[in-house]
Formats: structure tokens, C-alpha cells, sequence
């Protein structure tokens, strides 16, 4: 492997938002979702270089950037996309508030599939809109739709269906048959899907791929916003960029017509950083992926020894939704930070208590130190 993962590097003089959450400096952040990698040495040179010529105006989106961005999306994904086609945005979370805006007029709502990132909550909330969950039921580690709930739980004031896949949190990687499932039923009911696909370069189990949702066929296309971008792949969170895809013309301009005045333009550096990222970074990509597949092991087959505790993903991304259900412990997340001193993210956030989400975008030796604080911690409890 040429790039080094294992550098221990301190990230609290950066303000780090991970860095900074819990007062006890002994415990390891180990909850929101950037990594304590470097970032490839192609983005950081593409930066210094922009840095060095010194002025920060104005600035156009790069053809370049737009041009990559769709040989990438051919050819990670077999989809074939129009230029015409993405609004960049700065940010997925951006992306799914202006999406509530656009689809859904008052008094409508959308379905949100739970346990999930928060932001797909708040942002029909912060449009004053409504939303109804339906739950992912863990099958055998794997979160999963019911997809007789969804359908009696669309009711027809339902216009918009957030889909998060890869998903966050459960690492679930939704296949041909269950995205054909989805589609079926918006198409029936009418109803515009907006996929958030922000993981989909993480894709660690093998014999798994990463479908657009959009890319299933011509109305999915027509009917859909496909949310993707370089933050999760090449940890450029503190870049807000993201590529809003919307085929449909006329979704498409109202998209933009709800985001004119209120989004923010996009970063001179975040421009840079993706364009870097996806021209140049491949080997740093595949680097990463077999960094984060041997983690996934090392933590799936210690923490699967812990009793009480299961894990069987993530099929895709750095966040380990870990079962906590048989330790019947109330409230695990605080056990995990306070008895072992691991800053795991609590799975009430995501929607359900039961669980913790474990962050293991970070070098081995602090994975290993925080499992072995989890063993004892367990193994000494009364
Ligand atoms: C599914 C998903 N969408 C969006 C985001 C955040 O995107 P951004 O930081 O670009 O707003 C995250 C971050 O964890 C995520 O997991």
C-alpha cells in the first residue's frame, strides 16, 4: 500500500468538531463521520498550488470539475449523465433542504426511512413540512425496508421519498431488487425519490455495487434527485460540495429557483479539492478501501466476542452500527464513552437507543486501543 493511514495525527488545534466534543481529553472520538486521514497528496499539492496564486474572487463552476465528475459517475456506476443535469451545491445536507422545498408544497409531507442521518428529519421540519418514518428492520445485521410498511404508510399526501444508500446508519449497500421495489412503489404513487448517495464510493463488501437509484430506468431518472459527492471518499467534509442530479427540467430549474439567494456559492477551495480528488486520486481511493475493509475485520471479529454486542456490517462506509440490544445496558452510548472512554455517536441520535455508531475512519492502532477499552470495560462490568 503507498499511502500511510497509520499517522497519528492531532487534530484540535484545527477546531476539529470530532476533536473537540467531549471534555475528557482520555476518551477517542469516535462518532461523526469524517476520518483522521490525510487527504490525498494530489488534493493537498491542487491546494497549495491555488493557495499560492492568492486571490479569492468570484468563481465559476470548473467545466473540468463537471466534465471528471461524469466520467467518474460512467465509470464507478454505469450511469451516463448530462452535464445540463447537476446543480452543485455546497453540501448533501443542503441538497436534502432544498429538495423538501422544491417537492413539497404545504401540508404535503415525506417518508423517511428509519434509523437514518438526522438531516433527513430536520430538513422536512426546517421547510415546515411533515414526515412519516418507516422503520429498517435489522435483518441479520443488515438494515432493511418493509416494504408492506412503506406502502400502507404512503398515504397520498406523501410526495417525496428520501433514500439514503449506502446507508447511514446501518451501512446497508440496497440492491437491484430492493431499489426496483422502491421504485415500483413511487411510481404508482407518484412520488419524486431523492437518494442521497453521498457513501457510494465506499462500497467494502465484496461482490457488492453501488446502483443510482436513478439509473434504474427512464422514469426513475425523470422523477429523482440523486445527491453525490468527494466529502465522505476523500474526507473533505469541512469542503462543502456536493452534485445535485436532476434530469427532469423542470424539477430541475425549480431546484435552483429555491435555492437562488439563500445558498451560499461554493468555495473557491472546495472547487479545487474535488476537481484533485476525483482527477487524480484514484490509487489514494483504492488504498483507503482495503484501509477500511481490514479495520471493518479487526473490529468484526473483536467486538462479535463481546457479549451482548453484534455487528455484521457495514457493507459499505466507516461507521459500524453496533447491536447493543443483549447487554441490556439502558443507555449503551453512555456506557461506551463513560466506563470504556470510547466517543461512540448514540444511536438515539440516528433514531435508536439500542445501538451505538462506531466511526472507524481512523488509524489501526487507535481502533485497536478503543476495542481493547471496550473488551475490558465489558468484561468488567458487574
Ligand atoms: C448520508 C449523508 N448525507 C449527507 C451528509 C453530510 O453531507 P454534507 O456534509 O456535505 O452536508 C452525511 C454526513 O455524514 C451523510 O452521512
Amino acid at each position: 500500500m503507498k499511502h500511510d493511514f497509520d499517522q497519528i495525527i492531532s487534530r484540535k488545534q484545527t477546531h476539529s468538531t470530532k476533536w473537540l466534543k467531549f471534555s475528557n481529553p482520555e476518551v477517542i472520538p469516535m462518532w461523526i463521520a469524517d476520518m483522521d486521514f490525510v487527504c490525498p497528496p494530489e488534493i493537498l499539492r491542487a491546494l497549495s498550488e491555488r493557495v499560492n496564486q492568492g486571490i479569492f474572487g468570484y468563481t465559476d463552476t470548473p467545466s473540468s470539475l463537471t466534465d471528471i465528475f461524469i466520467e467518474r459517475v460512467k465509470e464507478n456506476f454505469d450511469w451516463t449523465i448530462d452535464k445540463d443535469w447537476i446543480v452543485w451545491i455546497p453540501g448533501g445536507v443542503v441538497g436534502l433542504n432544498i429538495a423538501c422545498k422544491t417537492v413539497l408544497a404545504p401540508g404535503e409531507i415525506a417518508m423517511v426511512p428509519s434509523p437514518v442521518y438526522p438531516p433527513f428529519t430536520e430538513a422536512p421540519e426546517n421547510m415546515e413540512r411533515g414526515f412519516v418514518k418507516t422503520h429498517l428492520n435489522d435483518y441479520k445485521g443488515r438494515l432493511e425496508f418493509d416494504m408492506e410498511a412503506v406502502k400502507t404508510l404512503l398515504t397520498d399526501d406523501c410526495k417525496l421519498f428520501f433514500l439514503c444508500n449506502p446507508q447511514n446508519p446501518g451501512g446497508t449497500v440496497f440492491n437491484k431488487e430492493e431499489l426496483n421495489e422502491i421504485a415500483e412503489i413511487c411510481k404508482e404513487k407518484n412520488i419524486i425519490v431523492c437518494s442521497d448517495e453521498i457513501h457510494a464510493d465506499l462500497i467494502l463488501e465484496e461482490g457488492l455495487e453501488h446502483i443510482p437509484f436513478a439509473s434504474l430506468n427512464k422514469y426513475s431518472e425523470e422523477n429523482s434527485i440523486t445527491i453525490m459527492g468527494p466529502c465522505k471518499t476523500f474526507n473533505l467534509a469541512g469542503f462543502p460540495i456536493a452534485a445535485a442530479i436532476i434530469p427532469n427540467q423542470e424539477l430541475r430549474e425549480d431546484y435552483e429557483r429555491n435555492s437562488k439567494g439563500i445558498v451560499a456559492h461554493i468555495d473557491n477551495m472546495a472547487f479545487v479539492a474535488s476537481e484533485a480528488a476525483y482527477t487524480d486520486a484514484q490509487e489514494w481511493h483504492s488504498n483507503l478501501l482495503e484501509y477500511l475493509k481490514s479495520n471493518r475485520k479487526i473490529l468484526l471479529e473483536r467486538i462479535n466476542k463481546i457479549e451482548g454486542l453484534t455487528l455484521r456490517g457495514p457493507e459499505a462506509g466507516f461507521l459500524a452500527w453496533i447491536d447493543c440490544s443483549k447487554t441490556g445496558i439502558e443507555t449503551p452510548a453512555d456506557f461506551f464513552i463513560e466506563e470504556a472512554k470510547v466517543g461512540v455517536h448514540d444511536g438515539a441520535f440516528f433514531g435508536d437507543k439500542r445501538y451505538v455508531r462506531l466511526n472507524f475512519g481512523c488509524p489501526q492502532s487507535v481502533l485497536e486501543e478503543a476495542i481493547s477499552r471496550i473488551e475490558k470495560a465489558f468484561s468488567q462490568r458487574k
